[in-house]
């Protein structure tokens, strides 16, 4: 993920009502559940209608990419029944929610480690990018045995590999040239990164391109994410002033001698 914001291309980063990248950090599954005396499971079950409502509202609201951290690089530290059960419930989204994703004009991608994976879930994974790849209202990313530092970890190797088979001269390597070897090199950056929950952490999701993402933190346990919330925290980023390292926007207009008109 790279390039620059719709808010830096269209107005010097002034305006940015709505954010073209999303992602979100679906947290709270297991207090969910645990609060209400369920397994675990339940909470990662009611997480699927949850992630279906928020790919929705994201359509609505515009928003051109929404990722979602799925499962980390780290989530293999789980009970091996829980990590079974997740994998069952990303196999049961493709499987039932991928025709209505493609009927919705909804691209599907995925980032992430996938040659670990078991081959039918990573065939499902490839058939839902292949059969949506054409399709233009949203690009929902799904972070599936997603981690930055594995990312980068591969992305750094690549690189080493074009520089000792010949081709690529070290002093030539740009930000870009990092970000064109992450997985998703094709899309923005976030602008906007959520995370339910209260914890207030990346957790090892997107590093290198969270560099200059809003982050809003909510309460909420992510089974419960409605409406409600993701229009909270679209109100919050709207209110954010981004600056990408320059001045605000009173300043800019006053060096330009343009305050107030
Ligand atoms: C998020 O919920 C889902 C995944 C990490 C797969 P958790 O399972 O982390 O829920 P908590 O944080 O334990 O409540
Ligand atoms: C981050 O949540 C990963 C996902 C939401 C998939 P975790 O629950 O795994 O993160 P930590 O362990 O609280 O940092
Ligand atoms: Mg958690």
């Amino acid at each position: 993920m790279t390039g620059t914001s719709q808010a830096v291309q269209s107005d010097g980063g002034l305006s940015h009502d709505v954010p073209r990248h999303v992602a979100i950090i679906m947290d709270g599954n297991g207090r969910w559940a645990t609060a209400r005396g369920l397994p675990r499971f339940e909470g990662h079950r009611r997480g699927v209608e949850a992630l279906r409502r928020a790919v929705r509202i994201a359509g609505d609201v515009g928003i051109d990419v929404l990722t979602v951290y799925a499962f980390s690089s780290e989530n293999w530290k789980r009970p091996q029944s829980e990590i079974a059960e997740l994998m069952g419930l990303l196999k049961l989204f493709v499987r039932r929610d991928l025709a209505e994703l493609h009927r919705n004009n909804v691209r599907v991608r995925s980032i992430g480690e996938r040659q670990t994976l078991a081959p039918d879930l990573r065939g499902l994974i490839e058939e839902a990018e292949h059969l949506t790849r054409a399709n233009t209202k949203m690009t929902l990313v799904i972070a599936f045995n997603y981690g930055a530092r594995d990312e980068l970890t591969r992305a750094m190797r690549q690189l080493a590999r074009s520089a000792l088979s010949g081709g690529l001269d070290p002093e030539s390597i740009t930000d870009q040239t990092i970000s064109s070897v992450l997985d998703a090199p094709d899309l923005p950056d976030p602008d906007l990164i959520i995370r339910t929950s209260g914890e207030q952490r990346l957790s090892n999701f997107l590093l290198w391109q969270a560099a200059y993402a809003e982050f809003v933190f909510l309460p909420v346990l992510w089974p419960d994410f409605d409406r409600a919330h993701f229009d909270e925290a679209l109100a919050a980023y709207r209110n954010r002033e981004r600056r990408f390292g320059g001045v605000d926007r009173e300043e800019k207009l006053a060096a330009v001698g343009g305050a107030g008109g």
